[in-house]
């Protein structure tokens, strides 16, 4: 039987590799070594508090690193709904509305009527949270009953940052055409909501017919969008609380996924007037980090200057390894339903009692049988790069694929696709692969899962 049929790969691309190295070799002495790999050591006692577990909880729902889920964690009730209801939810949204408007204003209209952006409806342009504050939060299960109740009422408000985001998109020339999951016998009272919560001058609004019914949410909205660019139709931008509202094939230029703790999926479930943003330094960065984390940012260069004493906290506090340790029960769920994976993991077994490297990625490490790292650093580190993971505690790698000269000038996500791509065509499988940027992740030859790990300090292209 060919051995390849058996392997699994998973990718790691270098979070620790750039941390450990560059953060702690490059910029201090080696005798400091120890001492600096404390900050991100297994020995390091976190307190999983609720509210830090609650908001770690978030980043992997966010990130799309839980994969489908179906209730918030209990003990996550009333972080959901001070989330919702406070000064978060805002202050989010309106980040991602900011981010939406640099990009669209780069946007060139050519005045045919054939530019266009895409919108979500519930919990994108329509906020539900007035029906998920009578019903739970997204802590009990969908119940169709209610949530039909609560849309033919027809007043579901505007979430404020969208409603600010569409009329400026209309203002700049885009038309705008609406793609939601609910149902065509839904139209009127949509409809309705839709001009009740002040949106005008939709060029179209799509519904799921009767023959999309059971169809997977990403699936009918791909081909939806196909049948736009089939009419010639530019989608530059996308906005939707649910990945499945902007994966798949026909994407736009860029998608802009809003913020949604509450749910996975297209089931719907509710708005206060919510306060205004408070423009804290905190809520902004907390807000910051979320669009860097989910993409919505696009290439950054720098953290914002009043975001600094916040990220260093953010790394060197009780937050990044928590959201790590999250990213890593996240990965390995998913790792124990590959075929195979659980008869084949007796090479790793030296890892495990390892300390002073990151957890995440050790015990990532032990599930697997084949692990490829996939850097970018240059062929000219492969020594140093190879002695500081044996030190931190990675052993049986099968294989190290560091930037040839050859590839020098390339851009992350093109190197790291083509590399993907040698080795399927080596006829190995890519189930998993773990990064913190979103060039590790995106490409060509994707791993059945990709698993984003945090990082608000550097954005690679
Ligand atoms: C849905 O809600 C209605 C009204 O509260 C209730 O009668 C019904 O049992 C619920 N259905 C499910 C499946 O929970
Ligand atoms: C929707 O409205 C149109 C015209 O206003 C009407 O003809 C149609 O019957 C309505 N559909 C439903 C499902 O109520
Ligand atoms: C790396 O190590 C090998 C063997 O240990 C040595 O032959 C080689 O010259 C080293 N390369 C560099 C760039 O230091």
């Amino acid at each position: 039987m060919d051995f390849s049929r058996f392997v699994v790969v998973l990718l790691f691309s270098c979070l620790i590799l750039r941390i450990v190295s560059q953060s702690v070799i490059q910029n201090w002495p080696e005798s400091r070594n120890s001492g600096n790999l404390d900050l991100i050591s297994i020995n390091r006692k976190i307190r999983r508090l609720d509210t830090l577990f609650c908001d770690s909880w978030r980043f992997t729902v966010e990130t799309n690193d839980a994969g489908f889920w179906e209730k918030i964690p209990k003990r996550c009730l009333r972080f959901v709904e001070d989330y919702m209801t406070g000064d978060r939810y805002v202050s989010d949204s309106d980040v991602v509305t900011d981010d939406s408007l640099s990009f669209a204003s780069t946007v060139e209209i050519a005045g045919d009527g054939k530019d266009i952006w895409v919108f979500d409806i519930d919990e994108t342009l329509l906020s539900n949270v007035p029906y998920y504050q009578l019903y739970g939060f997204g802590s009990e299960f969908y119940n169709e009953t209610t949530w039909d109740e609560w849309i033919n009422l027809a007043e579901a408000p505007a979430l404020p940052a969208s409603l600010r985001l569409y009329r400026e998109l209309r203002r700049l020339g885009f038309k705008v055409f609406l793609l939601t999951g609910r149902p065509e016998a839904q139209r009127n009272v949509t409809k309705k909501n839709l001009l009740y919560a002040g949106y005008r001058n939709w060029e179209r609004l799509i519904f799921r017919g009767d023959s999309e019914e059971g169809k997977r949410a990403v699936v009918y909205k791909s081909e939806k969008r196909m049948e736009m660019e089939a009419e010639g139709y530019r989608i530059h931008g996308n906005s939707g609380d649910q990945w499945s509202d902007l994966l798949g094939s026909a994407l736009a230029k860029r998608s802009f996924k809003l913020p949604n703790p509450v749910y996975y999926k297209v089931e719907i479930r509710a708005i206060l007037i919510l306060s205004p943003v408070t423009g804290r330094f905190r809520e902004f960065c907390d807000s910051w980090r979320l669009t860097v984390e989910t993409n919505n940012a696009g290439l950054w260069e720098k953290i914002p200057k009043r975001c600094l004493r916040l990220m260093q906290e953010y790394m060197t506090g009780e937050r990044y390894m928590p959201d790590s340790d999250i990213f890593t029960e996240d990965s390995m769920s998913f790792a124990s339903t590959v075929e195979d994976s659980m008869t084949l993991t007796t090479r790793c077994s030296l890892i495990c009692s390892t300390t002073n490297s990151m957890d995440s990625g050790l015990h990532l490490a032990v599930a697997m049988l084949q692990v490829f790292l996939l850097s970018g650093r240059p062929e000219a580190q492969r020594n140093t790069t190879e002695k500081i993971l044996l030190s931190v505690g990675y052993r049986n790698w099968e294989g190290l694929i560091l930037r040839a000269t050859s590839d020098e000038g390339k851009l992350a996500v093109v190197y790291k696709s083509e590399k993907r791509i040698e080795m399927e065509a080596e006829g190995y499988r890519i189930h998993g692969n773990p990064g913190d940027q979103w060039s590790d992740l995106l490409g060509f030859s994707m791993a059945k899962r990709s698993f984003k790990l945090p990082n608000p300090m550097y954005y690679i292209t």
